[in-house]
């Protein structure tokens, strides 16, 4: 059983194969960080025009690193919502097209949820690295990217119930602005981990709990920063580094409390931390030291947008037996759970 799914809700072109044992043979990942960079932010018009352009080859890519055809196939998954419109279209028209083209069935896959099925890849058969996955029900999921921050009960891998999520920033959202105002560059949360790392130093600095309810709100403490890099200028490289931990910190003492928290309110088996923030070297750390129940974080390069999140959501949720040929799949740029 071979299994694709192609990403292409945001600014990554990508396309992974995984088999039945949901064992990941292929993931190409093609970001446009140089695309958008010049301009600090995402331009959705330029981010589906690239999608078109690199799609093909990023699929031929993804066939060619796992030795397999196209003969091969069995099922095609692709995000077709959450995320923009115009970068959507192409993986699912793209889909689409190789689905009539080969007679497979083709499934649209929702962009969170899939985030949340990175955690379920059994194994990297190109490093013949194993994964420890989920096996007890409830989860406690938290999904925290450049859209998103949202905390989700799973009963079971089918029922998603969202239960906290951010009242008006994403935490990745909130990095990327703190970067942007250090002059750090695009997209800003990687670069605000690198400088962090460099020093064990930290400002006071405020957090928001929002007690009482499992949503965030980072707006607050944005705002704070604001006023601190700017009391703190001139800049040099010690401070840079000073206050990028000094954020991240903050931020992650918020993620993982509250997710800790939420996850003893509804007796948690485990936790799980995925979506692009949860790249995050401080958060991955500080999860894993604070919980007492089991963590499960998927590999770096299966937090930030993949297919292979996709394949694995295939993988773990497709009744073999329902042949799907949806020739009228549409996008769903504010999909929910
Ligand atoms: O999941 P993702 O790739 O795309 C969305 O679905 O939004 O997440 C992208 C977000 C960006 O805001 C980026 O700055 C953040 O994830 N991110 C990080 C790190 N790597 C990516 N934030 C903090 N630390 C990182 N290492
Ligand atoms: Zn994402």
């Amino acid at each position: 059983m071979l299994i694709l799914g192609i990403e292409t809700s945001c600014d990554e072109t990508s396309a992974s194969l995984v088999n039945e044992k949901n064992e990941l043979l292929s993931n190409i990942i093609i970001s446009q960080d140089e695309i958008h960079k010049e301009h600090g932010g995402i331009i959705p018009e330029l981010a589906s025009r690239q999608h078109v352009k690199i799609i093909d080859l990023v699929i031929q890519k993804t066939f060619q690193e796992a030795s397999a055809s196209l003969s091969d196939l069995d099922v095609i998954g692709v995000t077709n919502g959450p995320g923009l419109a115009g970068s959507l279209i192409v993986g699912v028209n793209y889909a689409k097209g190789l689905g009539l083209a080969l007679t497979k069935p083709v499934i649209g896959v929702n962009h969170l949820k899939a985030h949340a099925f990175a955690a379920w890849i059994t194994k990297d058969l190109q490093t013949n690295k194993e994964f420890h996955v989920p096996n007890e029900y409830p989860l406690m999921c938290l999904i925290v990217s450049g859209g998103h921050t949202d905390l989700v009960l799973l009963n079971s891998n089918k029922e998603f119930e969202l239960i906290g999520r951010t009242r008006d920033d994403a935490a990745g959202e909130a990095f990327d602005k703190a970067a942007r105002l250090l002059g750090l560059g695009f997209p800003g949360g990687p670069q605000i981990d690198k400088f962090a790392k460099l020093s064990g130093e930290k400002f006071n600095f405020p957090r928001a709990f929002m007690p009482h309810t499992h949503d965030f709100s980072f707006s607050g403490m944005k705002t704070a920063f604001l006023k601190l890099s700017k009391s703190e200028t001139p800049y040099d490289s010690l401070k840079i580094s000073k206050l990028c931990n000094t954020f991240q910190e903050a931020i992650v003492d918020v993620l993982t409390k509250k997710t800790i928290n939420a996850a003893h309110i509804n007796n948690c088996k485990g936790i799980v931390l995925t979506g692009g923030v949860a790249a995050n070297s401080w958060l991955r750390e500080e999860m894993v030291r604070k919980s007492d129940i089991p963590v499960y974080i998927p590999e770096k390069k299966l937090c930030t947008d993949n297919g292979a999140m996709v394949a694995s959501f295939v993988s773990e949720n497709y009744n073999y037996k329902s042949k799907i040929k949806d020739i009228n799949l549409d996008v769903f740029p504010s999909l929910s759970y």
